[in-house]
């Protein structure tokens, strides 16, 4: 039977005071009722105001409304041209629930994901256009950019678009466009302009706290995800994870505790999934966790150097690869062990009876959640053993119910660890400028 919501296992294992943790959570108080506040309207008006995306029917309608535009039986590929907080967060729970070999199956629609500015891959994608794309129903061009400038998506959209226009004529290439970006923006009014379809990212809310908006959701619906149960899974543990009470919020227990092992000199914190296909909600994480959290100022403007370096591993690929080194090496890192509650379905036994049955005769009649199972409490257990300190999440099940749970957990964290560092977590001066750099540069290319 699965649990109802996200769990974090902490006693003994984060070599901390329950005194102390108790001291820090209280410290935030006043800013959880802040946050209660922000949650309740669904005014965007400040850039907590993500927290009110579960909420939004309005928001999830219009997403709806155009993907139901969009939606065929002959659609084949969705392509999203986006980068960092545009793509991470639909590439997170796609990648969750449609794990690693899926791409090779011949079931379709399809999700695939243009960010950098890679000529080969560009190349791939175009073949795939040109050698797969018979109508122009069977593709979805995505641009989504909150600026409309960033140089890699707005690049990667030219191209894709003209291949579209080349193909199919640019009134078909239109047809199948869809702009998510800011109603300010020139790219909306462009967009606008020529009869694209547009999605609004609302104003206040940035990138890396936009997966519940159409920036998420839009493509992940389009793909056969069933968002209405992500936003719904993230609403329904909203007001427990805004709880000034410890022992019902998790994201403020695990402030608390990121807060105090990083005041005992941990500068690294590792989130250790062992459940693979969470990789890539890993990488929306490190990016939410870096980019909102690494600050040289604080907010009286002091020079603070703030942030913890975010690392993620995969179990068990990375015991083979990592694992000596988080052990045996230096130590600095706190560990995020997260791994589903296992009631996912997919069951894999290995055979009882094999040619390699005397390889390693424990294996027989195993499953594999089994397997699993040993060498992740094998590994925690050596952490104790090296009183190295850590916590253990644990994620009811394998969906879009618990994947929403998780992307809020992290997202109110990260918020309530800026205000214990007294940092801006919405901001990202240092991505501003060399952002501004690059282009002083193309210019004299
Ligand atoms: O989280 C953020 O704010 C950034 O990572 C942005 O999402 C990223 O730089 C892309 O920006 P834009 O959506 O404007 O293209």
């Amino acid at each position: 039977m699965s649990q109802n919501n996200i769990i974090i296992k902490y006693k003994d294992t984060v070599l901390l005071q329950d005194s102390e943790i108790e001291s820090v959570a209280s410290s935030l108080s006043d800013y959880l009722g802040t946050l209660k506040e922000v949650a309740g309207k669904t005014i965007y008006d400040v850039p907590e105001s993500f927290l009110s995306l579960p909420d939004d029917k309005e928001l999830f309608q219009k997403s709806e409304e155009v993907a139901g535009i969009f939606a065929n039986l002959s659609l084949k590929y969705i392509i999203v041209a986006g980068i960092g907080g545009s793509n991470l967060g639909a590439a997170a729970i796609y990648d969750a629930l449609y794990p690693k070999f899926d791409g090779f199956l011949s079931k379709h629609p399809k999700l695939l994901f243009s960010d950098t500015n890679n000529p080969r891959e560009m190349e791939l994608l175009k073949k795939i256009i040109e050698e797969n794309v018979h109508e122009p129903k069977e593709i979805v061009l995505n641009i989504i950019t909150k600026s409309g400038t960033t140089v890699e998506t707005i690049a990667n959209a030219m191209v894709l678009f003209e291949t579209l226009s080349l193909k199919f004529g640019e009134q078909d290439a239109i047809a199948r466009t869809v702009v998510t970006t800011d109603e300010e923006s020139s790219l909306w009014k462009i967009a606008l302009e020529k009869g694209i379809q547009v999605l609004p990212v609302p104003k206040k809310i940035g990138g890396r706290y936009s997966v519940f908006s159409p920036v998420g959701i839009f493509p992940l619906s389009l793909a056969g995800i069933n968002v209405a149960e992500f936003l719904s899974g993230a609403g329904s543990v909203r007001d427990s994870f805004l709880s000034a009470d410890l022992n019902e919020n998790p994201a403020l227990l695990s402030s608390s505790v990121d807060f105090l092992v990083h005041q005992k000199g941990l500068s690294i914190y590792n989130s250790f999934f062992f459940n693979s296909e969470l990789e890539s909600v890993g990488k929306w994480g490190r990016q939410l966790f870096a980019e909102s959290l690494g600050k040289k100022n604080d907010k009286e403007g002091k020079t603070v150097y703030s942030g913890m370096t975010p690392v993620v591993s995969v179990g068990t690929t990375d015991l083979h690869s990592m694992v000596q080194l988080y052990l045996g090496g230096p130590k600095d890192k706190f560990t995020n062990f997260i791994h589903t509650d296992g009631t996912e379905i997919g069951r894999v036994t290995v055979p009882v009876h094999s040619i390699f049955d005397p390889l390693v005769s424990v294996i027989s009649g195993k499953d594999f959640q089994k397997l699993m199972s040993s060498n992740l409490g094998g590994t925690m257990e050596a952490y104790k053993e090296n009183s190295l300190p850590f916590v253990e999440t644990i994620l009811p099940g394998m969906n879009e119910r618990s994947l929403g749970q998780y992307c809020l957990l992290k997202m109110i964290e990260t918020v309530l660890l800026g205000k214990l560092w007294n940092i801006n977590p919405f901001d990202q001066p240092e991505v501003e400028s060399y952002k501004k750099i690059a282009r002083e540069l193309l210019k004299k290319q």
